[in-house]
């Protein structure tokens, strides 16, 4: 099975610190968190947490979907950011690779041979 794991996810291409100081709509107090690491929950913490606050325009879909199709150097596809679960809805792959992974750790420099036997 070939996820293509690490390059998928926002973080995959993205520092969003930068990618919120050049958002059309400015972001650029966000700064001030130094060099912390920021993933898609930043984001959907507003994006989707204070909807009710600021409405439906934050809901990210046709911004995220238009910023990256709009730009030619975007050479992904929809899994570059969406999974899609086992009902079909595209999750985010930020969200849902923690269940996918679940159970599933990194080994580095593992060796050996593969013997395939035919009965
Ligand atoms: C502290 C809350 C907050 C955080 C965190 C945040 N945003 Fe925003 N974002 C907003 C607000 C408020 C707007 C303006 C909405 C408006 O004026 O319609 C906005 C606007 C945007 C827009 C323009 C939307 C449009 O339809 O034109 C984009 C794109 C966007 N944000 C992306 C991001 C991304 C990507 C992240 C994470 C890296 C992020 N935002 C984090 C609050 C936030
Ligand atoms: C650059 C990242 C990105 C790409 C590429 C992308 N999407 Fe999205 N998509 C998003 C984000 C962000 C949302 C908003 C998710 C949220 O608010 O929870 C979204 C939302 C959606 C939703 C709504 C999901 C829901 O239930 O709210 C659908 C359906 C969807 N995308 C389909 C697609 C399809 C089909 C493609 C490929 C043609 C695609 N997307 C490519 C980022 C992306």
């Amino acid at each position: 099975m070939i996820v293509n794991a690490e390059e998928r996810g926002c973080n995959a291409r993205h520092n969003l610190v930068d990618v919120m100081e050049n958002l059309p709509k400015k972001h650029n107090f966000f700064r001030t968190l130094g060099t912390m690491e920021l993933n898609i929950s930043t984001c959907m913490g507003c994006h989707r947490g204070y909807q009710e606050l600021w409405g439906n325009n934050l809901i990210l879909d046709d911004a995220m979907h238009s910023l990256h199709y709009s730009n030619p150097n975007f050479t992904g596809n929809c899994l570059s950011c969406h999974d899609i679960d086992n009902d079909g809805n595209y999750v985010m792959w930020d969200y849902n690779k923690y269940t996918k992974f679940m159970g599933v750790s990194k080994v580095s420099n593992i060796q050996g041979n593969s013997v395939m036997t035919r009965m």
